[in-house]
């Protein structure tokens, strides 16, 4: 087996991440079934800045998308992370952490402030993501609204509600 590879997309990439994010996302409990269309609606925006793919074999098996969101208080240079996938059969290997790992290294080499996440403080807390309660989101349960920050020099410590792209709603049906 070759060793696991990370690497930014690439054209000829698109329809695997758009399957296996499908796939990964079928049936999961918090899945509207929209992510693999949000990943395109950001693509078609321009607001993919960090968007990762994990090649196994030859295979991709993972992507991790990271995408602007805004603050109302002005605070510019944070990021949203997600949507991130892994193919089923490929799951618990590593795959989506190493994923994580390098997209964070990927903001901060933009000069990113920090990333936001909404997801499971179970598996997103070991990167050094926190609930921070000066950062709220509508639609989900606070605990599970996370926030690194990069600590910049000049960063400031961001307040206020979070907003995503709008091609996160975009996907949405009807939307
Ligand atoms: C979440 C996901 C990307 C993790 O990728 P992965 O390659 O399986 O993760 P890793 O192998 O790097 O890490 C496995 C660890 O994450 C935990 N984990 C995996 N999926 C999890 C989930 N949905 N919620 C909480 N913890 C999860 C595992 O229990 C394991 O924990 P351990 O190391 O303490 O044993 C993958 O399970 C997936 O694609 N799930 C469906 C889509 C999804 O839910 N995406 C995230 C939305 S926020």
């Amino acid at each position: 087996m070759k060793p696991l590879v990370i690497r930014r997309e690439e054209a000829g990439d698109v329809a695997a991440i758009r399957a296996l994010t499908a796939d990964a996302f079928r049936g999961a409990a918090h899945s509207d079934g929209t992510e693999h269309r949000v990943i395109d609606a950001l693509r078609a925006s321009g607001e993919l800045p960090v968007s990762l793919v994990a090649e196994l074999d030859g295979e991709v098996a993972g992507h991790v998308a990271f995408s602007p969101v805004s603050i109302p208080d002005g605070t510019a240079w944070w990021y949203g992370l997600g949507p991130l996938a892994v193919l089923p059969l490929r799951q618990s290997a590593g795959i989506g952490s190493a994923l994580v790992r390098r997209g964070l290294d990927e903001l901060r080499s933009l000069g990113a402030a920090g990333c936001v996440v909404l997801g499971d403080p179970a598996f997103y807390t070991r990167f050094g993501f926190a609930h921070d309660a000066a950062l709220t989101f509508d639609g989900a349960p606070a605990e599970y609204f996370l926030a690194l920050n990069f600590e910049r020099v000049d960063g400031a410590r961001p307040r206020g509600r979070v907003s995503y792209s709008r091609a996160f709603f975009v996907a949405k049906p009807g939307g």
